[in-house]
Formats: C-alpha cells, structure tokens, sequence
C-alpha cells in the first residue's frame, strides 16, 4: 500500500475485538521507535509493553476516551478494549520542547507500523499518569507520558472535509462509527 493511503486511513480506533496483539509485534513496534530521530540522539524515552491479560485488564479505568463523545458513546465497554498498550516515559527532567517533539516522532512511528500490520491504534493523553506508573512499577525519576493503546478495530473511521464555521470535533453515526473533519490543503498551506 502506498504510503499516503496508509496514513489516510492510520485513524485513532477507539474498540477493537478482542484478538489479541503479540508481545512481539509490540516489541517491533518499539524497536522501531528506537531507532528513529531525536533531538541531541539523546534517546531520553522509555517503553513499557504492556500484553499480559491481567496488566491489559488492569490499564483500562486509567484511560479516558474521546473527550468530544458522551461517556456511554465514546469509551470502549467491555468486551471492545483495547488489547495492549505500548506506555511511553521520560525523565522528569527531561527538556520538555525536545522531549515532546520526539515523542510525536515515536508515537507516530508506532502507530503507522502497527496499522501496516492491521492493528490500530490510539494515542491517549488523558491518562491516570500516577497509577499507571504504580501498576508498572517505573522506575522513580521517570514519569509516563503517553499511552499508544492498540488493537485490531472493530469500528470505522472517516476522515471527511472540514466545513467552514463548523466544529472541527469528530462525531459518530448510530453504528459508532467515526466521522474525523479535516481541514483542506489550501486551509493549511501557503506556497510562495
Ligand atoms: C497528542 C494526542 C493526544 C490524544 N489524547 C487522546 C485521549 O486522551 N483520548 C482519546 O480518546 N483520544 C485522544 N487522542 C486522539 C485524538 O482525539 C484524535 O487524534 C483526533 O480526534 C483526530 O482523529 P484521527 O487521529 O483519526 O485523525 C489524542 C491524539 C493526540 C495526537
């Protein structure tokens, strides 16, 4: 597949069955990651995989789904959760202009190597950072940042153009699927 086909259609999933990832592909997905740029090639971040049932069940109430969605609609309900999780850390001294630019980097490579191997994927910001580190036992000095939840979707996601005026929040049809409003070229692009 082309690449700008991948990404057109590398949409945050938000359920998924519940056929689980492997702990090696998740492991791919890090190595991955790993190796891509970073300011000063510090590699300040850390990853923690998370595959095993209980820890997976466990990460669940942690995460906060689809802020622009009621509850009942937005957030996965038993039985559509995500089925790992790749949690990104840093240190807590780390440069935060440096440190966030290359979390995008890693977060967007895992994301679009997951969904070249049919699994999708959400970055999830809104997370219980302090339990979550509890429940994984990081180490002090780190803190968690980011969750890439992951799974293979169980929903659709469409990207449809912006309209003038209008909100640029995502809304779902009655079957829960999305619908993503993007703004066109011309609205985000000057060539001089
Ligand atoms: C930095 C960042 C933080 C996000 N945090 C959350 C989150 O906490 N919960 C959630 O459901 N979605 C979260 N999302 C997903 C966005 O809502 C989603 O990317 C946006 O609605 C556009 O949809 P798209 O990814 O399909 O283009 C986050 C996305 C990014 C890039």
């Amino acid at each position: 597949m082309e690449l700008a086909e991948l990404y057109r259609d590398c949409r945050t999933y938000r359920r998924f069955t519940q056929e689980p990832v492997p702990a090696a592909l998740v492991r791919g997905l890090v190595d991955v990651a790993r190796q891509r740029s970073c300011g000063r090639n510090g590699q300040v971040l850390r990853y923690v995989s998370v595959t095993t049932p209980e820890n997976v069940k466990a990460m669940q109430p942690l995460l906060h789904w689809a802020a622009a969605l009621p509850k009942e609609i937005g957030t996965p309900r038993e039985g559509e959760q995500p089925t790992a999780f790749v949690v990104v850390a840093k240190p807590k001294d780390a440069n935060p202009i440096i440190s966030n630019i290359d979390l995008g980097i890693a977060l967007d490579a895992m994301a679009i190597t997951a969904w070249q191997q049919g699994v999708g994927s959400a970055i999830l910001a809104a997370v219980d950072r302090a339990k979550i580190a509890a429940l994984l036992g990081l180490p002090e000095g780190l803190e968690v940042n980011v969750v890439l939840a992951l799974g293979h979707p169980s929903h659709k996601s469409t990207l449809v153009p912006a309209e003038e005026e209008k909100p640029l929040a995502y809304y779902v049809d009655e079957k829960r699927d999305y619908y993503v409003p993007k703004l066109s070229l011309e609205a985000v692009l000057t060539e001089k």
